[in-house]
């Protein structure tokens, strides 16, 4: 990624500033606002799991960056009222990584893999058994010295968190009992997030204010609290510290970030589709190469709010831009072939 983007308001991904013991974070599922069906359904998984001093069944999260998935497997945890260990996929680089997490854990405990789908194959290959059985093989040592060690492991609840479940092999996937589909949230949900964070932050926020954070954070919590904390900059330089609607709408057009919350990338995303390429089909190789993206980014980062918003379409043929976009951008399509 370039410096341009990783510094993007708007970017779903983890920033430092996110993290750590973030005050923002609700602790339990009454406090977690929106994701109503995934919340119902998590409680009763919760309580009769608990009912029956049972370790709750393995959870695969997914959805777009940004929507709570960590936040979410910590809330499961506190629920349980058991310890909570986390890690990604990325971090646990050989079978042993994995196994001495494994090993350290308490009966019932939850472990958090993130970014599961990039989890190494060897290290993926005696999660099976962890997860199926409570127990692992590993081997010590090489050649003819080796020997496989079984390990039996107290039990233990799985999280995993994808941005895409398509990539999860078949196998690891078959293994999860409980598969929670993450959503975006709604302005009016979101406006509810930046009102309980106003109050946390003690920061004087009115409810066209946050409902205005709201409209322009595409979706995203995280996104949501980044705003409204930039936002607060400058309402205490230039309002007397208060965020109206005014206030949100002036900082938020100061960031670049438009009315909808789309930035200079997505707009450089729909204007190279409709310049270059008469508003597609483009295909995702093609148009990542055009703005020096990851095809990948384009996929989890760009697209998923494009659609929602209805201005981009994946059709077989590749990416095309749909009306509403060219409205929105305040251009017209020319000629009838640009859309399907
Ligand atoms: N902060 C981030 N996500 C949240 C959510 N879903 N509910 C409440 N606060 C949040």
């Amino acid at each position: 990624m370039d410096m341009d983007l990783e510094n993007r308001l708007v970017s779903g991904d983890y920033l430092p500033e996110d993290d750590g013991d973030n005050p923002l974070r609700p602790r339990t599922l009454q406090e977690y606002i929106g994701q109503e069906k995934v919340k119902e359904n998590l409680s009763v998984f919760i309580d009769a799991a608990k009912i029956r001093r049972e370790p709750l069944d393995h959870v695969l999260l997914y959805g777009p960056p940004g929507l709570g998935k960590t936040t979410l497997a910590a809330i499961i945890a506190n629920e349980l009222g058991v310890g909570f260990r986390i890690t990604s996929g990325p971090a646990l680089e050989r079978p042993g990584d994995l196994a001495a997490l494994l090993t350290n854990m308490e009966e019932g405990d939850v472990l958090f893999i993130d970014e599961i789908h990039r989890l190494p194959r060897t290290v993926e290959e005696i999660l099976y058994p962890a997860m199926e059985d409570f127990a692992i093989d590993i081997i010590n040592g090489k050649g003819q010295g080796a020997a496989s060690i079984h390990l039996p492991l107290q039990r233990f609840t799985l999280i995993g968190a994808t941005t895409r479940a398509g990539q999860l092999s078949a196998p690891l996937r078959d293994r999860f009992g409980v598969i929670l589909r993450l959503e975006m949230y709604t302005p009016a949900e979101l406006a509810r997030i930046v009102g309980r964070s106003a109050r946390i932050l003690d920061v004087n926020c009115e409810e066209e204010g946050a409902l205005e954070i709201a409209t322009r954070s595409r979706g995203t919590p995280r996104i949501a609290n980044r705003m409204l904390k930039r936002v607060r900059d400058f309402a205490q330089m230039l309002n007397d510290g208060v965020i109206d609607r005014a206030a949100a709408q002036q900082a938020l057009d100061r960031m670049e970030v438009d009315a909808l919350g789309l930035d200079m990338v997505d707009r450089r995303l729909l204007q190279a589709m409709i310049q270059h390429y008469n508003g597609g089909p483009v295909g995702l190789d093609t148009l990542a190469a055009v703005i020096g993206e990851e095809s990948v980014t384009i996929e989890d980062v760009y697209e998923p709010y494009l659609m929602q918003l209805g201005f981009i379409n994946r059709t077989p043929r590749g990416r095309v831009v749909l009306p509403a976009a060219y409205k929105h951008l305040g251009l017209e399509p020319n000629g009838q072939t640009s859309f399907e």
